[in-house]
């Protein structure tokens, strides 16, 4: 090990997240559930993943599909029963497959019991399990302070029975929990207890950082959205909560957790996932190599530039060397497909495949997010109305007001809402993508006649054979686990060259961002023409050279030594 860091399962796995609305409609009702993923798990094992991470499967008023939590011990009747889930834990367990649940207590549904307890009195024993206030000015109609919801207007709701305000940094239906209520966190650490004693394995922990806020409440900075960001982010008691969740209920089960943390910096990240007796989480889940084609949100596009997704790669990989572990990703069910952002929908298996390679050979666990593995792209939908989640709706109006709006804001929303990730999962050519025998709750990509598993699995050069054989390489290789981190050609605006290094061998990874020809020089100590050509996204040059002119998103995987 070139490092101090001590190897784990955790490292070496791979996981695969589901967003279980979209994968498998088992029950032919038009929305996934986990019938569908039961059908599937041989499907997702042949991957060569080593766990699931599926986004909320709780009962749910689907304000913002799962992410507001009705009853923290259920499964949504959408997706099964307990009884069901139980049964898919039991057989992804048998296929040696972890199951990490996702855990949101920032905040409920405005339909949980604790909710509607909260807000019969003040003096509802829930009442302070939320940020109620009363209001400011004459008559009390004005919210406590200015703070902006990152969904949804103003991060104040008037309850006209309580006549307080309650405070949502999110959707109106998703009330914050007061975290510094001890019993708000004794429920938290029984809820984490009831599943880890079904037997889940750990928790992908939802806007973790924004857990604990700024005693008094003061007002913020003024921003178009979430004004008071600076009051509810990472602040100290955050580790203190989950000091107290990893002592008492997390660390005696072995549980595995990931954060997930807007607007993390690698210096922040380590003070909660350097490894040793403090460290508080496993891994990370930043966001900093997602902005490479937009500023501050996925909804201010810019033009896509190479030199800031790699800084962020080679910041986040030099920076944890040897005291932390990266999380690896690309996709997930809150940002637009790839493919159509970084890479290239002509080019949508060439630029698939580059993009696998140059995150899944990184140093870290990588995680894939349904669909990406056989290259799902956006999709284009053709009127407002079909779009189904409140921040596409928020932004609708956000936009609204510079003018931005019909068409414009459609081109918009198709290019850049979070909803292009949650598009049924393309399965077959037959109806409705073979996600469902019924009409599916949201529009498949008409693109499912080419993009789908079943003709993905019967072509040997496809995306998806490609993830299994990067994932097989990444699983059965210490240098690609726990070699050194090294990126050449920094200067490049076109090529996005890494190198991992262990002891007397090598691998060097060459992926090129460009649909033009780039001239590639091999870096100084590697000579291509000794080295073995282990992954190439076009049939193999043949003549092997230390330069050459890359084809239209090429990329070559080589192995010395
Ligand atoms: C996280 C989730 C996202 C959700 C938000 C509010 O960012 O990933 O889907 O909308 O938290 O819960």
């Amino acid at each position: 090990m070139p490092t101090e860091l001590q190897p784990a399962w955790w490292k070496e796995m791979a996981v695969y997240q589901i967003w279980p609305r979209s994968f498998c409609d088992g029950n032919n009702d038009g929305v996934g559930d986990l019938w569908g993923v039961l059908q599937k798990l041989d499907y997702i094992k042949s991957l060569g993943v080593d766990a699931i991470w599926f986004s909320p499967l709780y009962p749910t008023p689907n304000a913002d599909y799962g992410y507001d939590i009705a009853d923290y011990r259920g499964i949504a009747a959408d997706y099964g029963t307990l009884e069901l889930f139980r049964k898919v834990l039991a057989e992804a367990h048998a296929r040696g497959m972890k199951v990490f649940m996702d855990l949101v207590i920032n905040h409920t549904s405005d339909e949980h019991e604790w909710f509607q307890k909260s807000k019969e009195s003040a003096q509802s024993p829930y009442h302070d399990y939320y940020f109620w206030r009363k209001g400011k000015g004459n008559g009390g109609n004005r919210p406590p302070n200015n703070w902006k919801s990152v969904f949804e207007g103003g991060a104040w709701e008037y309850d006209a029975g309580l006549q307080e305000y309650y405070l949502h940094v999110f959707a109106k239906k998703q009330p914050d929990l007061n975290m510094g209520n001890p019993r708000v966190r004794q429920e938290v650490k029984e809820i984490m207890r009831f599943w880890l004693e079904m037997g889940v394995d750990g928790f992908r922990e939802d806007v973790i950082t924004y857990i604990a806020k700024r005693e008094g409440l003061p007002g913020g900075f003024p921003l178009p959205v979430g004004t008071g960001l600076e009051h509810y982010t990472s602040l100290p008691a955050v580790k203190e909560y989950l000091r107290e969740f990893k002592q008492d209920v997390l660390d005696p089960y072995g549980a595995f957790t990931v954060g997930e943390a807007p607007m993390m910096t690698p210096k922040l990240a380590k003070e909660y996932i350097t490894e040793g007796d403090g460290q508080l989480l496993n891994l990370m889940f930043h966001f900093q190599h997602m902005e490479a084609d937009c500023i501050l949100t996925d909804w201010i596009p810019l033009p896509f530039r190479l030199k800031k997704l790699k800084k962020a790669f080679t910041r986040w990989q030099t920076e944890l060397k040897g005291s932390a572990w990266n999380a690896l990703y690309l996709e997930n069910h809150d940002h637009p497909r790839i493919i159509s952002r970084y890479g290239s929908e002509k080019y949508r298996v060439q630029s698939g495949k580059m993009l696998a390679a140059a995150y899944l050979l990184q140093s870290g666990t990588p995680f894939i997010y349904q669909g990406q593995e056989i290259g799902m792209t956006n999709q284009q939908l053709d009127s407002l109305e079909q779009f189904k989640d409140v921040v596409t709706f928020n932004n609708a109006r956000l936009f609204a007001k510079f003018g931005v709006k019909g068409e414009r804001f459609l081109r918009l929303a198709n290019r850049r809402s979070r909803e292009n990730a949650r598009s049924p999962m393309q399965w077959s050519d037959a109806p409705h993508a073979g996600f469902s025998q019924s009409e599916p709750w949201f529009r498949v990509n008409p693109n499912f006649t080419q993009v789908n598993v079943e003709a993905a699995e019967a072509d040997a050069c496809s995306l998806l054979h490609w993830y299994r054989a990067l994932l097989a390489l990444r699983r059965s290789n210490p240098l690609v686990l726990y070699g050194d981190y090294t990126e050449h050609d920094k200067s490049s605006r076109h090529l996005y060259v890494y190198s991992r290094r262990s002891a007397n061998k090598k691998l060097l990874v060459i992926c090129s961002f460009s649909e033009q020809p780039q001239r590639f020089n091999a870096p100084l100590g590697f000579d291509l023409l000794h080295g073995e050509l282990l992954f190439s996204n076009y049939a193999p040059p043949e003549v092997q050279s230390n330069q050459f002119i890359t084809k239209p998103f090429e990329c070559r995987v080589y192995r010395f030594g």
